[in-house]
Protein backbone atom coordinates (compact mmCIF):
# COMPACT_ATOMS: atom_id res chain seq x y z
CA UNK A 1 0.00 0.00 0.00
CA UNK A 2 2.45 2.51 -1.28
CA UNK A 3 0.35 5.60 -0.82
CA UNK A 4 -0.39 4.53 2.33
CA UNK A 5 3.35 4.46 3.43
CA UNK A 6 4.70 6.38 0.21
CA UNK A 7 8.17 6.01 1.18
CA UNK A 8 10.57 2.91 2.19
CA UNK A 9 11.16 3.52 6.42
CA UNK A 10 12.25 1.41 8.66
CA UNK A 11 9.54 0.25 11.12
CA UNK A 12 9.67 -0.62 14.99
CA UNK A 13 6.56 -2.18 16.92
CA UNK A 14 6.39 0.23 20.06
CA UNK A 15 3.97 -1.01 23.14
CA UNK A 16 1.28 1.30 24.59
CA UNK A 17 1.25 5.01 23.19
CA UNK A 18 -0.67 7.89 23.82
CA UNK A 19 -3.47 8.58 21.39
CA UNK A 20 -4.37 12.22 20.80
CA UNK A 21 -6.30 12.29 23.93
CA UNK A 22 -4.21 10.63 26.27
CA UNK A 23 -5.71 7.75 26.26
CA UNK A 24 -3.18 4.22 25.66
CA UNK A 25 -3.92 3.14 22.37
CA UNK A 26 -3.21 -0.17 20.99
CA UNK A 27 0.44 -1.14 19.75
CA UNK A 28 1.65 0.98 16.48
CA UNK A 29 4.02 0.73 14.33
CA UNK A 30 6.50 4.13 14.36
CA UNK A 31 9.47 5.20 12.64
CA UNK A 32 12.55 4.12 14.08
CA UNK A 33 14.70 7.57 15.15
CA UNK A 34 18.04 5.43 16.13
CA UNK A 35 17.81 4.36 12.16
CA UNK A 36 17.44 7.39 11.02
CA UNK A 37 19.44 8.52 7.69
CA UNK A 38 21.71 11.19 8.76
CA UNK A 39 20.76 13.71 5.86
CA UNK A 40 17.04 14.69 6.32
CA UNK A 41 14.42 12.89 4.82
CA UNK A 42 12.79 15.22 2.00
CA UNK A 43 9.84 15.57 0.42
CA UNK A 44 7.93 17.31 -2.48
CA UNK A 45 4.61 18.57 -1.36
CA UNK A 46 2.66 20.41 -4.16
CA UNK A 47 0.15 23.09 -2.77
CA UNK A 48 -3.19 23.68 -4.56
CA UNK A 49 -4.33 26.97 -2.12
CA UNK A 50 -7.05 27.42 -4.70
CA UNK A 51 -10.12 30.39 -4.65
CA UNK A 52 -11.79 31.55 -1.16
CA UNK A 53 -10.14 30.85 1.82
CA UNK A 54 -7.93 28.19 0.45
CA UNK A 55 -5.00 30.40 0.04
CA UNK A 56 -5.49 31.71 3.58
CA UNK A 57 -5.62 28.05 5.03
CA UNK A 58 -3.04 26.87 2.83
CA UNK A 59 -0.39 29.89 4.15
CA UNK A 60 -1.01 28.52 7.63
CA UNK A 61 -0.64 25.05 6.85
CA UNK A 62 2.59 25.36 4.79
CA UNK A 63 4.13 27.06 7.68
CA UNK A 64 3.55 24.45 9.91
CA UNK A 65 4.42 21.86 8.17
CA UNK A 66 7.74 23.21 7.60
CA UNK A 67 8.56 23.99 11.43
CA UNK A 68 7.34 20.63 11.91
CA UNK A 69 9.83 19.18 9.65
CA UNK A 70 12.15 21.17 11.05
CA UNK A 71 12.10 19.28 14.34
CA UNK A 72 11.76 15.57 12.95
CA UNK A 73 14.39 16.16 9.94
CA UNK A 74 12.17 16.76 7.18
CA UNK A 75 12.82 19.26 4.09
CA UNK A 76 9.91 19.91 2.21
CA UNK A 77 10.06 21.27 -1.13
CA UNK A 78 6.97 23.14 -2.15
CA UNK A 79 5.45 23.18 -5.69
CA UNK A 80 2.55 25.74 -5.42
CA UNK A 81 -0.14 25.32 -8.45
CA UNK A 82 -2.82 27.08 -9.46
CA UNK A 83 -6.36 24.87 -9.50
CA UNK A 84 -10.13 26.06 -9.54
CA UNK A 85 -11.64 29.15 -10.26
CA UNK A 86 -8.10 31.06 -10.11
CA UNK A 87 -6.98 28.54 -12.68
CA UNK A 88 -10.03 29.30 -14.83
CA UNK A 89 -8.77 32.68 -14.40
CA UNK A 90 -5.47 33.00 -15.00
CA UNK A 91 -5.26 29.88 -17.99
CA UNK A 92 -9.29 28.74 -18.74
CA UNK A 93 -9.11 25.40 -17.25
CA UNK A 94 -10.35 24.55 -13.96
CA UNK A 95 -7.28 22.04 -13.80
CA UNK A 96 -4.13 22.96 -15.96
CA UNK A 97 -2.11 19.87 -17.36
CA UNK A 98 0.87 21.63 -15.54
CA UNK A 99 -0.81 21.28 -11.97
CA UNK A 100 -1.69 18.00 -12.70
CA UNK A 101 1.64 16.58 -13.80
CA UNK A 102 3.06 18.72 -10.76
CA UNK A 103 0.59 17.33 -8.53
CA UNK A 104 1.64 13.13 -9.81
CA UNK A 105 5.45 13.44 -9.90
CA UNK A 106 5.05 14.84 -5.74
CA UNK A 107 4.96 13.22 -2.73
CA UNK A 108 1.78 14.48 -1.59
CA UNK A 109 -0.46 17.53 -2.71
CA UNK A 110 -2.33 19.73 -0.12
CA UNK A 111 -5.01 21.57 -1.49
CA UNK A 112 -7.24 24.29 0.10
CA UNK A 113 -10.71 24.54 -1.80
CA UNK A 114 -11.94 25.53 -4.96
CA UNK A 115 -15.04 27.36 -5.98
CA UNK A 116 -16.87 30.64 -5.30
CA UNK A 117 -20.14 33.11 -6.60
CA UNK A 118 -18.14 33.94 -9.90
CA UNK A 119 -17.82 30.62 -11.24
CA UNK A 120 -20.99 29.33 -9.93
CA UNK A 121 -22.87 30.18 -13.85
CA UNK A 122 -19.96 28.07 -15.49
CA UNK A 123 -20.87 25.26 -17.72
CA UNK A 124 -19.81 21.77 -15.95
CA UNK A 125 -16.52 21.53 -17.86
CA UNK A 126 -15.57 24.79 -16.68
CA UNK A 127 -17.03 24.69 -13.03
CA UNK A 128 -13.68 24.84 -10.47
CA UNK A 129 -15.32 21.29 -9.46
CA UNK A 130 -15.22 19.57 -12.31
CA UNK A 131 -11.17 20.45 -11.97
CA UNK A 132 -11.86 18.84 -8.64
CA UNK A 133 -13.22 15.71 -10.16
CA UNK A 134 -10.46 15.51 -12.68
CA UNK A 135 -7.65 15.99 -10.18
CA UNK A 136 -8.76 13.14 -8.36
CA UNK A 137 -9.19 10.77 -11.34
CA UNK A 138 -6.09 11.84 -12.80
CA UNK A 139 -4.28 10.79 -9.52
CA UNK A 140 -6.08 7.76 -8.95
CA UNK A 141 -7.34 8.16 -5.72
CA UNK A 142 -10.19 5.73 -4.96
CA UNK A 143 -9.77 5.79 -0.86
CA UNK A 144 -11.60 9.06 0.84
CA UNK A 145 -10.29 8.67 4.24
CA UNK A 146 -12.62 10.93 6.47
CA UNK A 147 -11.84 11.18 10.29
CA UNK A 148 -15.22 12.17 12.59
CA UNK A 149 -13.19 13.31 16.03
CA UNK A 150 -15.34 15.16 18.56
CA UNK A 151 -12.66 17.39 20.31
CA UNK A 152 -13.03 17.38 24.02
CA UNK A 153 -12.33 21.36 24.02
CA UNK A 154 -15.73 21.64 21.26
CA UNK A 155 -17.75 18.89 22.47
CA UNK A 156 -20.53 21.60 23.02
CA UNK A 157 -20.44 22.35 19.74
CA UNK A 158 -22.22 18.97 18.62
CA UNK A 159 -25.25 18.35 17.66
CA UNK A 160 -25.44 15.53 19.95
CA UNK A 161 -25.61 15.21 23.98
CA UNK A 162 -22.58 15.48 25.25
CA UNK A 163 -22.56 12.57 26.92
CA UNK A 164 -23.22 10.26 23.53
CA UNK A 165 -20.60 12.66 21.59
CA UNK A 166 -18.02 13.02 23.85
CA UNK A 167 -14.94 10.67 23.12
CA UNK A 168 -16.25 10.11 19.65
CA UNK A 169 -12.91 9.15 17.13
CA UNK A 170 -13.59 7.76 14.16
CA UNK A 171 -12.71 7.16 10.57
CA UNK A 172 -14.77 6.47 7.62
CA UNK A 173 -13.33 4.94 4.48
CA UNK A 174 -15.26 5.36 1.88
CA UNK A 175 -14.61 3.69 -1.89
CA UNK A 176 -14.47 6.67 -4.15
CA UNK A 177 -13.95 5.62 -7.73
CA UNK A 178 -16.71 2.60 -7.98
CA UNK A 179 -19.96 1.97 -7.22
CA UNK A 180 -23.57 3.37 -8.35
CA UNK A 181 -22.25 7.14 -8.96
CA UNK A 182 -19.76 5.51 -12.06
CA UNK A 183 -21.71 1.97 -12.44
CA UNK A 184 -22.82 1.23 -16.01
CA UNK A 185 -25.06 1.23 -17.81
CA UNK A 186 -27.10 4.72 -16.53
CA UNK A 187 -29.23 6.73 -18.39
CA UNK A 188 -32.88 7.41 -19.13
CA UNK A 189 -35.52 6.06 -21.06
CA UNK A 190 -39.23 5.59 -21.76
CA UNK A 191 -40.89 1.97 -20.64
CA UNK A 192 -43.85 0.72 -22.11
CA UNK A 193 -46.60 2.63 -20.47
CA UNK A 194 -44.80 6.17 -22.39
CA UNK A 195 -43.30 6.98 -18.70
CA UNK A 196 -40.22 8.27 -18.28
CA UNK A 197 -37.28 6.79 -15.90
CA UNK A 198 -33.61 7.18 -15.00
CA UNK A 199 -31.70 4.26 -14.03
CA UNK A 200 -28.36 3.44 -12.44
CA UNK A 201 -25.87 0.47 -11.85
CA UNK A 202 -24.02 -0.47 -8.42
CA UNK A 203 -21.54 -2.40 -9.36
CA UNK A 204 -18.43 -3.35 -7.48
CA UNK A 205 -15.55 -5.76 -8.84
CA UNK A 206 -13.88 -8.28 -6.63
CA UNK A 207 -10.27 -5.90 -7.56
CA UNK A 208 -12.10 -2.83 -6.71
CA UNK A 209 -13.23 -4.20 -2.89
CA UNK A 210 -10.60 -6.31 -2.64
CA UNK A 211 -8.08 -2.97 -2.82
CA UNK A 212 -10.18 -0.76 -0.44
CA UNK A 213 -10.69 -2.87 1.75
CA UNK A 214 -6.88 -3.66 2.34
CA UNK A 215 -6.44 0.28 3.02
CA UNK A 216 -9.05 0.33 5.24
CA UNK A 217 -7.60 -3.25 7.02
CA UNK A 218 -3.80 -1.08 7.55
CA UNK A 219 -5.57 2.10 8.91
CA UNK A 220 -7.61 0.27 11.49
CA UNK A 221 -4.65 -1.39 12.25
CA UNK A 222 -2.75 1.73 13.09
CA UNK A 223 -6.01 2.83 15.26
CA UNK A 224 -7.82 0.49 17.49
CA UNK A 225 -7.59 -2.70 15.40
CA UNK A 226 -11.64 -2.49 15.04
CA UNK A 227 -13.00 -2.34 11.54
CA UNK A 228 -16.65 -1.97 10.80
CA UNK A 229 -17.89 -3.17 7.13
CA UNK A 230 -21.06 -1.14 6.48
CA UNK A 231 -23.07 -2.86 3.17
CA UNK A 232 -26.84 -3.81 2.46
CA UNK A 233 -25.92 -7.90 1.74
CA UNK A 234 -29.21 -8.72 2.59
CA UNK A 235 -30.50 -6.64 -0.74
CA UNK A 236 -28.06 -6.07 -3.07
CA UNK A 237 -25.83 -8.45 -5.15
CA UNK A 238 -22.91 -5.79 -5.18
CA UNK A 239 -23.29 -6.00 -1.31
CA UNK A 240 -23.26 -9.46 -0.99
CA UNK A 241 -19.64 -10.04 -3.20
CA UNK A 242 -18.36 -6.93 -1.13
CA UNK A 243 -19.21 -8.72 2.37
CA UNK A 244 -17.93 -12.26 0.76
CA UNK A 245 -14.61 -10.50 -0.34
CA UNK A 246 -14.02 -8.14 2.84
CA UNK A 247 -13.95 -11.39 5.01
CA UNK A 248 -11.62 -12.83 2.42
CA UNK A 249 -9.04 -10.02 3.09
CA UNK A 250 -9.70 -10.51 6.35
CA UNK A 251 -7.79 -13.51 6.70
CA UNK A 252 -4.55 -11.60 6.08
CA UNK A 253 -5.48 -9.06 9.15
CA UNK A 254 -6.44 -11.57 12.02
CA UNK A 255 -5.11 -8.72 14.33
CA UNK A 256 -8.20 -6.60 13.08
CA UNK A 257 -11.38 -7.15 14.12
CA UNK A 258 -14.09 -7.50 11.82
CA UNK A 259 -17.75 -6.95 12.04
CA UNK A 260 -20.75 -6.42 9.70
CA UNK A 261 -23.24 -3.85 9.96
CA UNK A 262 -26.20 -2.86 7.55
CA UNK A 263 -25.82 0.83 6.42
CA UNK A 264 -29.82 1.54 7.56
CA UNK A 265 -28.63 0.66 10.99
CA UNK A 266 -24.83 2.46 10.69
CA UNK A 267 -27.05 5.38 9.96
CA UNK A 268 -29.12 5.17 13.52
CA UNK A 269 -25.78 3.83 15.29
CA UNK A 270 -23.77 6.69 14.01
CA UNK A 271 -26.35 8.52 15.88
CA UNK A 272 -27.53 6.45 18.97
CA UNK A 273 -23.69 5.33 19.84
CA UNK A 274 -20.90 6.53 17.63
CA UNK A 275 -18.44 5.38 20.23
CA UNK A 276 -19.04 2.38 19.24
CA UNK A 277 -17.24 2.62 15.75
CA UNK A 278 -13.57 3.04 14.96
CA UNK A 279 -12.28 2.42 11.62
CA UNK A 280 -15.73 2.11 9.12
CA UNK A 281 -14.89 0.67 5.79
CA UNK A 282 -18.12 0.93 2.92
CA UNK A 283 -19.02 1.84 -0.84
CA UNK A 284 -18.83 4.89 -2.63
CA UNK A 285 -22.97 6.04 -1.84
CA UNK A 286 -23.04 4.38 1.53
CA UNK A 287 -20.10 6.02 2.41
CA UNK A 288 -20.96 9.75 0.90
CA UNK A 289 -23.95 9.61 3.12
CA UNK A 290 -22.42 8.58 6.45
CA UNK A 291 -19.03 10.54 6.19
CA UNK A 292 -21.37 13.11 5.92
CA UNK A 293 -23.60 12.15 9.01
CA UNK A 294 -20.09 11.61 10.66
CA UNK A 295 -18.74 14.74 10.47
CA UNK A 296 -22.02 16.73 11.97
CA UNK A 297 -21.61 14.96 14.74
CA UNK A 298 -18.40 16.94 15.64
CA UNK A 299 -20.32 20.30 14.76
CA UNK A 300 -17.45 22.51 13.36
CA UNK A 301 -16.88 22.09 9.53
CA UNK A 302 -13.65 24.28 10.26
CA UNK A 303 -12.15 21.12 12.15
CA UNK A 304 -12.78 18.28 9.78
CA UNK A 305 -9.67 17.46 7.58
CA UNK A 306 -9.62 14.75 4.87
CA UNK A 307 -7.60 12.15 2.62
CA UNK A 308 -7.88 10.55 -0.76
CA UNK A 309 -5.10 8.06 -1.55
CA UNK A 310 -4.33 5.07 -4.02
CA UNK A 311 -2.56 2.31 -3.88
CA UNK A 312 0.87 3.98 -5.39
CA UNK A 313 1.32 7.84 -5.98
CA UNK A 314 0.54 10.73 -3.95
CA UNK A 315 -2.61 11.19 -2.05
CA UNK A 316 -4.71 13.94 -2.30
CA UNK A 317 -5.07 16.12 1.15
CA UNK A 318 -7.85 18.55 1.89
CA UNK A 319 -10.10 20.11 4.73
CA UNK A 320 -13.84 18.99 3.87
CA UNK A 321 -15.05 22.34 3.81
CA UNK A 322 -15.28 24.70 1.08
CA UNK A 323 -14.23 28.13 -0.14
CA UNK A 324 -16.16 30.45 2.07
CA UNK A 325 -16.74 33.06 0.20
CA UNK A 326 -18.89 34.81 2.80
CA UNK A 327 -15.38 35.14 4.93
CA UNK A 328 -13.04 34.79 2.51
CA UNK A 329 -10.10 37.68 2.32
CA UNK A 330 -11.06 38.75 6.48
CA UNK A 331 -8.62 36.49 8.01
CA UNK A 332 -11.70 35.17 9.86
CA UNK A 333 -11.67 31.11 8.86
CA UNK A 334 -10.67 28.43 10.81
CA UNK A 335 -7.45 27.11 9.27
CA UNK A 336 -7.15 23.86 11.24
CA UNK A 337 -8.76 21.69 9.28
CA UNK A 338 -6.36 22.15 6.65
CA UNK A 339 -3.47 21.83 9.23
CA UNK A 340 -5.16 18.71 10.40
CA UNK A 341 -5.10 17.58 6.64
CA UNK A 342 -1.23 18.12 6.55
CA UNK A 343 -1.40 16.12 10.16
CA UNK A 344 -2.73 13.23 7.40
CA UNK A 345 -0.21 13.84 4.68
CA UNK A 346 2.20 13.40 7.37
CA UNK A 347 0.99 10.18 8.18
CA UNK A 348 -1.26 8.81 5.47
CA UNK A 349 0.75 9.86 2.97
CA UNK A 350 4.23 9.96 4.10
CA UNK A 351 4.01 7.59 7.01
CA UNK A 352 5.86 10.38 9.24
CA UNK A 353 3.40 9.25 12.40
CA UNK A 354 6.04 11.26 14.78
CA UNK A 355 5.59 14.36 12.59
CA UNK A 356 1.73 13.99 12.54
CA UNK A 357 1.22 13.76 15.88
CA UNK A 358 3.31 16.70 16.54
CA UNK A 359 1.19 18.60 14.66
CA UNK A 360 -2.31 16.86 16.39
CA UNK A 361 -0.98 17.54 19.99
CA UNK A 362 -0.26 21.38 18.89
CA UNK A 363 -3.66 21.84 17.85
CA UNK A 364 -5.03 20.40 20.77
CA UNK A 365 -2.78 22.95 23.40
CA UNK A 366 -3.92 25.63 21.48
CA UNK A 367 -7.22 24.32 22.13
CA UNK A 368 -6.21 23.91 25.60
CA UNK A 369 -4.90 27.44 25.98
CA UNK A 370 -8.93 28.61 24.58
CA UNK A 371 -7.95 30.24 21.36
CA UNK A 372 -10.48 29.79 18.66
CA UNK A 373 -11.37 31.15 15.43
CA UNK A 374 -15.43 32.46 15.46
CA UNK A 375 -16.56 29.71 13.98
CA UNK A 376 -16.13 27.64 16.98
CA UNK A 377 -15.96 30.37 19.14
CA UNK A 378 -17.81 30.43 23.08
CA UNK A 379 -17.99 32.38 25.84
CA UNK A 380 -14.79 32.55 28.24
CA UNK A 381 -12.17 31.68 25.00
CA UNK A 382 -9.92 33.81 22.94
CA UNK A 383 -11.02 34.89 19.57
CA UNK A 384 -8.37 34.80 16.76
CA UNK A 385 -8.24 35.25 13.22
CA UNK A 386 -6.65 32.69 11.11
CA UNK A 387 -2.89 34.37 10.89
CA UNK A 388 -2.80 34.36 14.80
CA UNK A 389 -4.26 30.93 15.44
CA UNK A 390 -1.70 29.32 13.21
CA UNK A 391 0.63 31.51 14.98
CA UNK A 392 -0.31 29.72 18.06
CA UNK A 393 -0.28 26.49 16.72
CA UNK A 394 3.48 26.98 15.89
CA UNK A 395 4.08 28.35 19.32
CA UNK A 396 2.86 24.85 20.65
CA UNK A 397 4.72 23.17 18.11
CA UNK A 398 8.12 24.95 18.76
CA UNK A 399 7.59 24.58 22.55
CA UNK A 400 7.23 20.58 22.38
CA UNK A 401 9.37 18.05 23.38
CA UNK A 402 9.61 14.95 21.24
CA UNK A 403 6.32 13.45 21.08
CA UNK A 404 7.42 10.05 21.84
CA UNK A 405 10.51 8.71 22.37
CA UNK A 406 11.84 6.25 19.71
CA UNK A 407 15.18 4.56 20.82
N1 LIG B 1 -13.60 20.55 -1.76
C1 LIG B 1 -13.92 21.81 -2.04
O1 LIG B 1 -13.07 22.59 -2.44
C2 LIG B 1 -15.33 22.27 -1.82
C3 LIG B 1 -16.19 21.59 -0.93
C4 LIG B 1 -17.46 22.14 -0.70
C5 LIG B 1 -17.85 23.29 -1.36
N2 LIG B 1 -17.00 23.89 -2.25
C6 LIG B 1 -17.34 25.14 -2.92
O2 LIG B 1 -17.19 26.20 -1.97
C7 LIG B 1 -18.10 27.27 -2.29
C8 LIG B 1 -18.90 27.59 -1.03
O3 LIG B 1 -19.71 26.45 -0.67
P1 LIG B 1 -20.58 26.35 0.63
O4 LIG B 1 -20.89 27.73 1.14
O5 LIG B 1 -21.70 25.45 0.35
O6 LIG B 1 -19.68 25.57 1.69
P2 LIG B 1 -18.47 26.11 2.58
O7 LIG B 1 -17.90 24.93 3.28
O8 LIG B 1 -17.53 26.90 1.76
O9 LIG B 1 -19.15 27.09 3.65
C9 LIG B 1 -20.26 26.71 4.46
C10 LIG B 1 -20.29 27.61 5.72
O10 LIG B 1 -19.21 27.22 6.60
C11 LIG B 1 -18.33 28.30 6.82
N3 LIG B 1 -16.97 27.77 6.78
C12 LIG B 1 -16.48 26.87 5.90
N4 LIG B 1 -15.19 26.65 6.15
C13 LIG B 1 -14.85 27.38 7.21
C14 LIG B 1 -13.64 27.58 7.93
N5 LIG B 1 -12.51 26.94 7.62
N6 LIG B 1 -13.65 28.46 8.95
C15 LIG B 1 -14.77 29.11 9.29
N7 LIG B 1 -15.95 28.97 8.66
C16 LIG B 1 -15.99 28.12 7.62
C17 LIG B 1 -18.58 29.30 5.71
O11 LIG B 1 -18.27 30.61 6.12
C18 LIG B 1 -20.05 29.08 5.41
O12 LIG B 1 -20.82 29.85 6.31
C19 LIG B 1 -18.96 26.75 -3.44
O13 LIG B 1 -18.45 27.29 -4.64
C20 LIG B 1 -18.78 25.24 -3.40
O14 LIG B 1 -18.94 24.65 -4.67
C21 LIG B 1 -15.74 23.41 -2.47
Amino acid sequence: MAAIHSKPQLIKTLGSVPSRFGAPRKPTSLRCSAARPLHPRSYSITLLPGDGIGPEVVSVAKDILSVVGAHEGIEFFYNEMPMGGAALDAVGVPLPEETLAAAKQSDAVLLGAIGGYKWDGNEKPLKPETGLLQLRAGLGVFANLRPATVWPQLVDSSTLKKEVAEGVDLIVIRELTGGIYFGEPRGFGTNDKGEDFGFNTEIYSTFEIDRIARVAFEIARKRQSKLCSVDKANVLEASMLWRKRVNEIASEYSDVQLSHMYVDNAAMQLIRDPRQFDTIVTNNIFGDILSDEASIITGSIGMLPSASVSESGPGLFEPIHGSAPDIAGQDKANPLATVLSAAMLLRYGLGEENAARRIEAAVIETLNKGFRTSDIHSSGMVLVGCKRMGEEVLKSVDSQKPIVAVS
